[in-house]
């Protein structure tokens, strides 16, 4: 199942379910739909380094359904949470022996394939990518976009073409339930 838009306006374009609005409670943050212009005003509510380095966040997974993805925030980051569907498990582990900037296989970056949990700030110079929603563009690879200067990541969040050096970030996290987990 994907998930669905709306349009600029906020204005429900046909077929959209109120998933797109999805928020999950969490001990310390809500989700947010984050966006090239909210990251700076995100940057500035960031607390001292010595409260982030204590902070983890936790998210309850379950209302995500295949093929949609969240966005939660973490230690003042975005962090991207998608159940992956299984062609986008399948073209992400195909792809693992594949000519790529920052070689790492997909087994290397997911606890379990159906999740992929990353950090969503573009390795280059810092712009979130598009790929979230539905009718994000999601590059070349099927994956995330980043328009800033053209980055293109795969079903795994890894860089497979565009100047960004390396895969999105994988934070640490722990899975604290069958669909719950920690991040920090
Ligand atoms: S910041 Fe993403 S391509 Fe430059």
């Amino acid at each position: 199942m994907t998930d669905t838009a709306s349009t600029a306006s906020g204005k429900p374009e046909e077929g959209e379910s109120r998933r797109d609005f999805l928020l999950l409670a969490t001990s310390t943050v809500g989700a947010v739909g984050a966006t090239l212009a909210v990251w700076p005003f995100v940057d500035q509510m960031n607390p001292a380094a010595d409260t982030m380095a204590l902070s983890s966040t936790e998210v309850d997974l379950s209302p995500i359904e295949e093929g949609q993805s969240i966005t939660a925030v973490w230690r003042g980051k975005p962090v991207f949470l998608r159940r992956r569907t299984a062609a986008e498990i399948e073209q992400a582990t195909k792809d693992d022996s594949a000519s790529m900037p920052d070689p790492q296989t997909d087994a290397a970056r997911v606890q379990k394939p159906e999740w992929l949990i990353m950090v969503g700030i573009c390795t280059h110079l810092g712009c979130i990518p598009l790929g979230q929603k539905a009718s994000d563009p999601k590059g070349e690879f099927g994956g995330w976009f980043c328009p800033c200067h053209g980055s293109h990541y795969d079903t795994s969040g890894r860089i497979r073409k565009g100047p960004a050096p390396k895969n999105l970030l994988v934070p640490p996290y722990t899975f604290v339930g069958d669909e719950t987990i920690r991040i920090g």
